[in-house]
């Protein structure tokens, strides 16, 4: 026998630039990361766009022509509008229409796709872009909180396929992502808030610091008020990027995903409900039931855990739904280990700001704390009325 060890190492760099008002001729953001170091020729860029973000903010294709006129940047023909929301990752069609785009326009492994809108568009056009001719960088310009600060930093590209979340994806780094602030401004309230339960996850397993300062402004982040809002974007993105640069496991070969704490039953609810309720607030609700069970295994104390309630009710998330009492709490988390590879492993906490991964979870303990989740959510319910 004869074996070659092959070993090939690949370094990813990419910013992600906090900016405002990104289309302002006067924004050198989006130019610097088109024109990069290579200066040669100016670079052609095809943007694609969530529908909902086209419709609301009508001026924004004229913004994005006057910006690649000002800059020098070849716009190939007006921007692909693509539905917005869930739905865009189960459709073979917009997969298509981005692939047809890429032939059509003559788009090559040099030249950029720009996506703009949120979780769901990125995740699909991240797709495409990466499918297409093995890879056409990609430039992300999230447009929902959960995309600024979560779903659209990452790696991670995929669609929805075989009725399967994120069934057919990729491990692709983008070239870079850019953040702007105002692009969230026309988010109903309810996608303000669902990327606040990201930050809260991200608090309770890596820094205490960050969840004491959520706790803190709480009721201003409930008011969406603009400091405390790109205060909490920023750090949630900077922690997520730190786990994807220190983990060692950038594209999950392992078991273990710290960052899908409170997401076992996320998902599960997400599904059930067809995507009525979006992902941020099915993990608000994972995040309380897996809090209360870390309390109930005696991992963390009872203040800690009303503290974590109190945190998200306060944010205004509704911590159940009908969908968390028909689940059944077994096969949910028989589907996460499948979703994991093979190995069961639920982060819990062990504290604000620190966490463990288990391999085992007591389903019938589970499913008190899922009982005692509805009834606590239920009194709360009551007591408003
Ligand atoms: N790739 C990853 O690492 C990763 C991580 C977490 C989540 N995700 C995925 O992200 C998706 C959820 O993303 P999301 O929470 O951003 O929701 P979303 O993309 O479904 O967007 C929610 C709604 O807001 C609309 N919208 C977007 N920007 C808007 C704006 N500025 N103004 C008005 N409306 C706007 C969308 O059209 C949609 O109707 C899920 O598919 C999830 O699986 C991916
Ligand atoms: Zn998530």
């Amino acid at each position: 026998m004869i074996t070659i060890n092959q070993e090939v190492q690949v370094n990813y760099h990419y910013p992600v630039v906090f900016t405002e008002d990104v289309f302002n001729p006067e924004n050198p953001a989006l130019a610097q990361v088109l024109r990069g170091k290579q200066r040669k020729r100016s670079p052609k860029v095809v943007a694609v766009l969530d529908e909902n973000v086209h419709r609301l903010q009508p001026s924004l294709i004229n913004r994005i022509k006057s910006y690649a006129l000002a800059h020098q940047f070849e716009l190939a023909r007006k921007p692909l509008v693509v539905g917005g929301g869930e739905a865009v990752k189960g459709k073979q069609a917009v997969l298509d229409a981005i692939y047809q785009l890429v032939v059509d326009e003559r788009i090559d492994r040099h030249s950029y796709i720009l996506a703009i809108g949120g979780g769901a568009v990125l995740d699909a056009v991240g797709y495409a872009a990466a499918t297409a001719h093995r890879g056409i960088r990609l430039i992300r310009m999230p447009t929902t909180v959960l995309s600024q600060n979560d779903a659209g930093i990452g790696v991670k590209n995929g669609v929805n396929h075989l009725g399967r979340k994120n069934f057919l994806g990729c491990f692709t780094p983008p070239h870079a992502v850019i953040n702007d602030y105002r692009l969230l401004e026309t988010l109903e309230a309810r996608d303000r808030r669902a990327g606040m339960a990201e930050a809260v996850k991200v608090a309770l397993i890596r820094d205490r610091d960050f969840f004491e300062e959520l706790y803190e402004q709480r009721f201003a982040l409930a008011r969406f008020e603009a400091e405390p809002m790109q205060r909490m974007i920023f750090r949630c993105a900077e922690l997520h990027l730190n786990h994807i640069r220190n983990s060692g496991d950038p594209f999950e070969m392992g078991s273990a995903r710290p960052l899908d704490f409170g997401h076992w039953s996320a998902h599960k609810l997400e599904a059930m409900s067809g995507y009525r309720i979006r992902h941020g607030e099915a993990v608000a609700i994972g995040l309380a039931l897996d809090s209360l069970y870390s309390f109930k295994r005696r991992m963390i104390n009872e203040r800690d855990f009303e503290r974590i309630w109190t945190l998200l009710s306060d944010l205004g998330f509704e911590l159940s739904c009908p969908e968390l009492t028909e689940m059944d709490v077994l096969a949910s988390l028989e589907e996460f280990r499948e979703h994991l590879g093979g190995f069961l492993s639920i982060t819990l906490l062990t504290g604000l700001g620190s966490a463990v991964e288990v391999n085992e979870i007591d389903a019938t303990a589970m499913k008190s704390c899922v009982a005692a989740i509805t009834d606590r959510h239920a009194r709360k319910l009551a007591q408003h009325q």
